[in-house]
Protein backbone atom coordinates (compact mmCIF):
# COMPACT_ATOMS: atom_id res chain seq x y z
CA UNK A 1 0.00 0.00 0.00
CA UNK A 2 1.08 3.67 -0.82
CA UNK A 3 2.86 5.39 2.24
CA UNK A 4 0.79 8.60 0.91
CA UNK A 5 -2.81 6.84 2.17
CA UNK A 6 -5.30 8.44 4.66
CA UNK A 7 -3.17 7.71 7.79
CA UNK A 8 -0.47 9.75 6.15
CA UNK A 9 -3.20 12.52 5.48
CA UNK A 10 -4.70 12.23 9.14
CA UNK A 11 -1.19 12.06 10.74
CA UNK A 12 0.18 15.11 8.85
CA UNK A 13 -2.46 17.53 8.44
CA UNK A 14 -4.55 16.77 11.55
CA UNK A 15 -4.13 19.38 14.43
CA UNK A 16 -0.66 20.59 14.79
CA UNK A 17 -0.16 19.36 11.00
CA UNK A 18 2.01 20.48 8.31
CA UNK A 19 -0.88 23.53 7.12
CA UNK A 20 -4.13 23.99 6.86
CA UNK A 21 -6.60 25.73 4.49
CA UNK A 22 -6.44 28.97 6.82
CA UNK A 23 -3.14 29.13 5.87
CA UNK A 24 -2.77 28.41 2.30
CA UNK A 25 -5.66 31.44 2.15
CA UNK A 26 -2.90 33.52 3.56
CA UNK A 27 -0.23 32.33 1.24
CA UNK A 28 -2.26 31.75 -2.00
CA UNK A 29 -3.75 35.00 -1.23
CA UNK A 30 -0.26 36.46 -1.39
CA UNK A 31 0.70 34.72 -4.23
CA UNK A 32 -2.04 35.33 -7.00
CA UNK A 33 -1.75 39.37 -5.72
CA UNK A 34 2.14 39.79 -5.93
CA UNK A 35 1.44 38.18 -9.66
CA UNK A 36 -0.81 40.80 -9.88
CA UNK A 37 1.56 43.31 -8.84
CA UNK A 38 3.99 41.97 -11.52
CA UNK A 39 1.03 42.31 -14.23
CA UNK A 40 -0.37 39.12 -14.25
CA UNK A 41 -3.76 37.80 -14.55
CA UNK A 42 -3.52 34.38 -13.54
CA UNK A 43 -5.90 32.20 -15.70
CA UNK A 44 -4.18 28.60 -15.39
CA UNK A 45 -3.17 26.73 -11.95
CA UNK A 46 -1.54 23.70 -12.23
CA UNK A 47 -1.40 22.05 -8.57
CA UNK A 48 1.62 18.92 -8.35
CA UNK A 49 1.18 16.67 -5.25
CA UNK A 50 -2.47 18.50 -4.43
CA UNK A 51 -3.16 16.20 -1.80
CA UNK A 52 -5.87 17.38 0.26
CA UNK A 53 -6.50 20.08 -2.64
CA UNK A 54 -6.41 23.38 -0.36
CA UNK A 55 -4.35 25.31 -3.17
CA UNK A 56 -6.92 23.97 -5.66
CA UNK A 57 -9.93 24.29 -3.44
CA UNK A 58 -8.78 28.08 -2.72
CA UNK A 59 -8.82 29.36 -6.23
CA UNK A 60 -12.10 27.34 -6.77
CA UNK A 61 -13.49 29.22 -3.67
CA UNK A 62 -11.83 32.75 -4.88
CA UNK A 63 -11.19 32.91 -8.62
CA UNK A 64 -13.47 30.79 -9.98
CA UNK A 65 -12.86 31.58 -13.83
CA UNK A 66 -9.13 30.81 -13.41
CA UNK A 67 -8.64 27.26 -15.04
CA UNK A 68 -7.57 24.44 -12.68
CA UNK A 69 -5.44 21.09 -13.33
CA UNK A 70 -4.55 19.26 -10.23
CA UNK A 71 -2.83 15.61 -10.32
CA UNK A 72 -1.28 13.56 -7.37
CA UNK A 73 0.22 10.51 -7.43
CA UNK A 74 -1.73 9.00 -4.27
CA UNK A 75 -5.03 6.73 -5.61
CA UNK A 76 -6.32 7.72 -2.01
CA UNK A 77 -5.69 11.51 -2.46
CA UNK A 78 -7.26 11.35 -6.22
CA UNK A 79 -9.94 9.64 -5.13
CA UNK A 80 -11.02 11.30 -2.09
CA UNK A 81 -9.81 14.82 -3.17
CA UNK A 82 -10.38 14.67 -7.42
CA UNK A 83 -7.12 14.86 -8.47
CA UNK A 84 -5.45 13.11 -11.87
CA UNK A 85 -3.44 10.19 -11.04
CA UNK A 86 0.34 11.03 -12.09
CA UNK A 87 4.04 10.88 -11.23
CA UNK A 88 5.30 14.38 -11.95
CA UNK A 89 8.85 12.54 -12.39
CA UNK A 90 7.86 10.55 -15.08
CA UNK A 91 4.84 12.89 -16.69
CA UNK A 92 3.95 16.23 -18.08
CA UNK A 93 1.02 17.86 -19.60
CA UNK A 94 1.07 19.55 -22.84
CA UNK A 95 0.72 22.53 -22.16
CA UNK A 96 1.86 25.76 -20.24
CA UNK A 97 0.20 26.78 -17.06
CA UNK A 98 0.30 30.85 -15.60
CA UNK A 99 0.83 29.12 -12.43
CA UNK A 100 2.18 26.40 -10.75
CA UNK A 101 2.33 24.90 -7.56
CA UNK A 102 4.70 22.42 -5.71
CA UNK A 103 4.16 22.53 -2.37
CA UNK A 104 6.17 20.06 0.05
CA UNK A 105 6.42 17.59 -2.58
CA UNK A 106 9.89 17.02 -4.26
CA UNK A 107 11.65 16.06 -0.94
CA UNK A 108 9.63 12.57 -1.33
CA UNK A 109 11.71 12.10 -4.87
CA UNK A 110 14.89 10.62 -5.05
CA UNK A 111 17.30 12.92 -6.63
CA UNK A 112 16.90 11.10 -10.31
CA UNK A 113 13.02 11.26 -9.93
CA UNK A 114 13.39 15.08 -8.48
CA UNK A 115 16.02 16.26 -11.30
CA UNK A 116 13.01 14.95 -13.83
CA UNK A 117 10.18 15.79 -11.88
CA UNK A 118 12.21 19.42 -12.03
CA UNK A 119 12.23 19.44 -16.08
CA UNK A 120 8.36 18.25 -16.20
CA UNK A 121 7.68 21.40 -13.76
CA UNK A 122 10.15 23.53 -15.95
CA UNK A 123 8.05 22.57 -18.92
CA UNK A 124 5.45 23.92 -17.85
CA UNK A 125 5.36 26.58 -16.11
CA UNK A 126 4.30 29.89 -17.94
CA UNK A 127 4.97 32.90 -15.45
CA UNK A 128 5.50 31.91 -11.85
CA UNK A 129 6.20 28.93 -9.48
CA UNK A 130 5.64 28.50 -5.80
CA UNK A 131 7.76 25.98 -4.91
CA UNK A 132 8.26 24.78 -1.02
CA UNK A 133 10.01 21.80 0.48
CA UNK A 134 12.01 21.47 3.58
CA UNK A 135 16.30 21.33 2.82
CA UNK A 136 18.71 19.33 5.11
CA UNK A 137 19.25 22.89 6.59
CA UNK A 138 15.63 23.04 7.61
CA UNK A 139 15.29 19.81 8.96
CA UNK A 140 18.91 20.55 11.59
CA UNK A 141 17.27 24.44 12.36
CA UNK A 142 13.54 24.85 11.66
CA UNK A 143 11.22 22.15 11.03
CA UNK A 144 8.83 21.13 13.86
CA UNK A 145 9.97 17.68 13.80
CA UNK A 146 6.28 16.64 15.61
CA UNK A 147 4.21 17.74 12.62
CA UNK A 148 6.62 16.96 9.50
CA UNK A 149 7.11 13.93 8.11
CA UNK A 150 11.14 13.07 8.34
CA UNK A 151 11.21 10.50 6.32
CA UNK A 152 12.30 12.34 2.81
CA UNK A 153 15.23 12.86 1.09
CA UNK A 154 17.47 15.37 2.67
CA UNK A 155 19.16 17.44 -0.02
CA UNK A 156 21.16 20.80 0.35
CA UNK A 157 19.59 24.36 -1.09
CA UNK A 158 23.30 24.28 -3.05
CA UNK A 159 21.74 20.69 -4.69
CA UNK A 160 18.13 22.34 -5.40
CA UNK A 161 19.42 25.59 -6.80
CA UNK A 162 21.63 24.11 -8.92
CA UNK A 163 18.93 22.41 -10.74
CA UNK A 164 15.99 24.97 -10.71
CA UNK A 165 18.70 27.49 -11.49
CA UNK A 166 18.95 25.66 -15.36
CA UNK A 167 15.22 26.69 -15.72
CA UNK A 168 14.15 29.73 -13.03
CA UNK A 169 15.16 32.74 -11.48
CA UNK A 170 14.57 32.92 -7.74
CA UNK A 171 12.52 35.51 -6.58
CA UNK A 172 12.35 34.96 -2.70
CA UNK A 173 8.92 33.46 -0.18
CA UNK A 174 9.06 30.44 -2.32
CA UNK A 175 8.36 31.61 -5.45
CA UNK A 176 10.39 31.51 -8.84
CA UNK A 177 10.11 32.56 -12.35
CA UNK A 178 11.23 31.17 -15.89
CA UNK A 179 14.58 32.27 -16.99
CA UNK A 180 14.31 35.64 -19.41
CA UNK A 181 10.84 35.33 -18.15
CA UNK A 182 9.43 38.66 -16.27
CA UNK A 183 11.52 41.88 -16.31
CA UNK A 184 12.31 42.55 -12.56
CA UNK A 185 14.13 45.36 -10.56
CA UNK A 186 17.58 44.23 -9.84
CA UNK A 187 16.59 44.15 -6.10
CA UNK A 188 13.42 42.14 -6.30
CA UNK A 189 15.15 38.54 -6.91
CA UNK A 190 17.77 37.14 -6.35
CA UNK A 191 20.70 36.56 -9.23
C1 LIG B 1 3.24 16.61 2.10
S1 LIG B 1 1.95 16.25 0.94
C2 LIG B 1 1.62 17.87 0.27
C3 LIG B 1 0.21 18.03 -0.20
C4 LIG B 1 -0.15 19.43 -0.72
N1 LIG B 1 0.75 19.86 -1.77
C5 LIG B 1 -0.11 20.43 0.39
O1 LIG B 1 0.91 21.13 0.55
O2 LIG B 1 -1.09 20.53 1.15
C6 LIG B 1 2.87 15.49 -0.39
C7 LIG B 1 1.99 15.07 -1.55
O3 LIG B 1 2.83 14.81 -2.69
C8 LIG B 1 2.31 13.70 -3.37
N2 LIG B 1 3.39 13.14 -4.18
C9 LIG B 1 4.52 12.54 -3.74
N3 LIG B 1 5.29 12.15 -4.77
C10 LIG B 1 4.65 12.56 -5.90
C11 LIG B 1 4.94 12.46 -7.29
N4 LIG B 1 6.07 11.85 -7.71
N5 LIG B 1 4.06 12.97 -8.18
C12 LIG B 1 2.93 13.56 -7.76
N6 LIG B 1 2.58 13.68 -6.45
C13 LIG B 1 3.44 13.18 -5.53
C14 LIG B 1 1.83 12.78 -2.25
O4 LIG B 1 0.92 11.80 -2.69
C15 LIG B 1 1.20 13.79 -1.30
O5 LIG B 1 -0.17 14.01 -1.56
Amino acid sequence: MSRFNSSYYQRFYGKDGAHDAERIHHLATAVHHISAWWGLSISSVFDIGAGMGMWRDWYRTNHPDVALRSIDVSEHACETWGHECRNIAEWRPRGKYDLVICHSVLQYLTNEECEDAIANIAATTRYVLYLELPTKWDFENVVDETGTDLQVYQRSAVWYRKRLGEHFRQVGAGLWTPLNGLPMFELEAGR
